[in-house]
């Protein structure tokens, strides 16, 4: 789903930034993920800061995966070295050779996907045998909060509890490797292919 005006201007703010930086893809890397020599694909990449970061850190390559045009085209005018940016949506990965990457990461999209569920089969699909899914993304509770204060018009059919989705993940050949979650609001998982 097209995120708001709102939100989208919410996303390119310096807050986001140093957040994604410090918390989520500190998490990450807390929870095992490697980037150097990595294929890594990022779902929901918007305007590319992550994929900065990433790109610093010598990837074999990454690849940015948004349903926005508006977006990616901020993203490729960061002239990054090894990555690549597609328009698409993050439950059909079906432009992807199964097994393309050793991860998978989601910086606070899912939430915007109505088919998060599918996307799980998805990235079974594209990992290598030994490839993980790293998610940092926010609770149907926290999304409450958010619209009832910033209104920003989440779609209810895209929200989870955080325990239902772990629960799909495994149900769906995941294997819960590493989780935190933030007084239930941000949950963050490394959840390993199970082949
Ligand atoms: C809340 S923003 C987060 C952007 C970025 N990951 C960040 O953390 O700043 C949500 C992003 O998800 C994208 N998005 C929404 N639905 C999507 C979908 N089905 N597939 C891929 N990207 C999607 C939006 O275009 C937007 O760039």
């Amino acid at each position: 789903m097209k995120i708001s005006v709102k939100e989208f201007d919410a996303m390119q703010m310096g807050w986001r930034k140093w957040y994604i930086e410090k918390v989520e893809l500190k998490t990450f890397r807390k929870f095992g993920l490697v980037i150097e020599g990595a294929d890594i694909l990022e779902v929901g990449c918007g305007s590319g800061y992550a994929a900065s970061l990433i790109a610093a850190q010598g990837p074999h390559s990454y690849t940015g995966l948004d349903i926005m045009p508006e977006q990616l085209e901020i993203a490729r005018n960061r002239g990054l070295k090894q990555a690549s940016f597609v328009e698409g949506s993050a439950d059909d990965l079906s432009r992807f050779p199964e097994k393309r990457f050793d991860a998978i990461l989601d910086f606070c999209i899912l939430h915007h996907v109505e088919g998060w569920r599918a996307f799980f089969d998805e990235c079974h699909r594209v990992l290598k045998d030994d490839g993980s899914l790293y998610v940092a993304d926010l609770s149907k509770r926290c999304i409450h909060i958010v619209d009832a204060i910033l209104h920003w018009g989440h779609a209810e059919e895209a929200l989870f509890t955080l325990k239902e989705f772990e629960e799909e993940a495994n149900r769906r050949g995941f294997r819960t490797v590493r989780k935190a979650n933030d007084l239930g609001l941000e949950g963050y998982f490394r959840f390993q292919k199970v082949n």
